[in-house]
């Protein structure tokens, strides 16, 4: 038996008001696989993930989760869980407390799987601690906690990473992949590259509601034309001249200074780069370095969404993530 499916969503529009939240999108997540969702502020990834969680109904369009058409009620189907907009929780419960209440009024014996789920999300140490004092990454490691209790076969998250330290990303991280190689799918969006590209083997990328892209990863770097390189050189200004003298190699700018001191950025495909390191080497410049300015994932998604495509904007200009 082949994999079978855990969402497939068929042309899914969503408005509220005049906004557009979701414009004819579509969604297949396979069991067993971990589903990135992606896009800027607005794009309507949390509106989507609402639509799997039976917390909205879509306006028009089609929607099968675990096998179930769902879409005329606020109902989905049972082995569907998590949360968007951060979990509900009561605060002046702890956080062994509030899972135990959940366990209770969805009818499951508590005992072994609090303690259990508190343990895979690394909370053990503050099981007893109200939540009232807990800081964002806490709740959003408690929210999680509460989804496992369920057992999930569909768990939906949103921005899960936010928040976390580098241990609870990790907890994070370890419970994603868990549920997934145990079969189930998940669903989770994020705004962080690092966690899509060490989490989802397949992302739907989200633009205003629109899908831009969705596949492999692998497949998503294809997508992108040829992004600008750091070339760092013994000789800077030999290097600019060879560079200029490259058939079908843009200089883009440089050699700058300050931080950027001695750097050349430029753009071209992969021949052209190689054609440039073999000849900079025959003139003697030694180089020491060429590497993308942007990694070639976070520059597909900048080109697919837009973002980026005004002057002083490029992906090269792009802020430093500030990790
Ligand atoms: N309940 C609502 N009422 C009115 N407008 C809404 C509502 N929920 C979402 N929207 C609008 O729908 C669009 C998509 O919002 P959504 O929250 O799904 O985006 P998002 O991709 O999750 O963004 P972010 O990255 O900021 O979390 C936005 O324009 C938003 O203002
Ligand atoms: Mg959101």
């Amino acid at each position: 038996m082949g994999r079978s499916r855990a969402v497939r969503a068929r042309g899914i529009t969503k408005s509220f008001g005049e906004v557009v939240a979701l414009d004819d999108v579509d969604l297949e997540v396979e069991a067993g696989q971990v589903h990135g969702l992606v896009g800027p502020n607005g794009a309507g990834k949390t509106t989507l993930l609402g639509l799997l969680l039976g917390l909205a109904v879509a306006d028009r369009g089609r929607l099968e989760i675990l096998g179930t058409q769902v879409g005329r009620t606020l109902a989905v189907p049972d082995g569907v869980a998590g949360f968007v907009d951060g979990p509900g929780l009561y605060p002046s419960l702890t956080a062994r407390q509030n899972l135990t209440a959940l366990a209770r009024l969805r009818g499951h014996d508590s005992a072994g799987g609090v303690g259990e789920a508190l343990e895979q999300v690394g909370l053990t140490d503050v099981a007893d601690d109200r939540v009232r004092g807990f800081s964002l990454g806490m709740r959003q490691r408690l929210g999680l906690a509460a989804a496992l209790l369920t057992r999930p076969r569909l768990l939906v998250i949103d921005e899960p990473a936010n928040g976390l330290d580098p241990a609870g990303k990790r907890h994070v991280h370890r419970v994603i992949t868990g549920l997934a190689a145990d079969g189930a799918a998940v669903v989770m969006s994020s705004h962080r590259m690092d966690d899509l590209a060490a989490l989802c083997p397949e992302v739907t990328i989200l633009s205003t509601g629109r899908v831009v892209f969705s596949g492999p990863v692998s497949k998503l770097a294809a997508e992108v034309g040829d992004l600008d390189h750091r070339l760092r050189t013994s000789d800077p200004a030999a290097a600019r001249e060879v560079a200029e003298g490259t058939p079908g190699l843009r200089i883009v700018r440089g050699p700058g200074d300050g931080a950027d001191a001695g750097v050349l950025v430029v753009r071209g495909p992969v021949e052209a780069l190689d054609d440039l390191v073999v000849r900079l080497v025959g003139a003697g410049v030694a180089v020491r370095g060429l590497a993308p300015v942007v990694p070639p994932l976070e520059a597909a998604f900048l080109a697919l969404t837009g973002i980026g495509t005004e002057p002083g904007t490029g992906p090269g200009e792009t802020e430093e993530d500030p990790r």
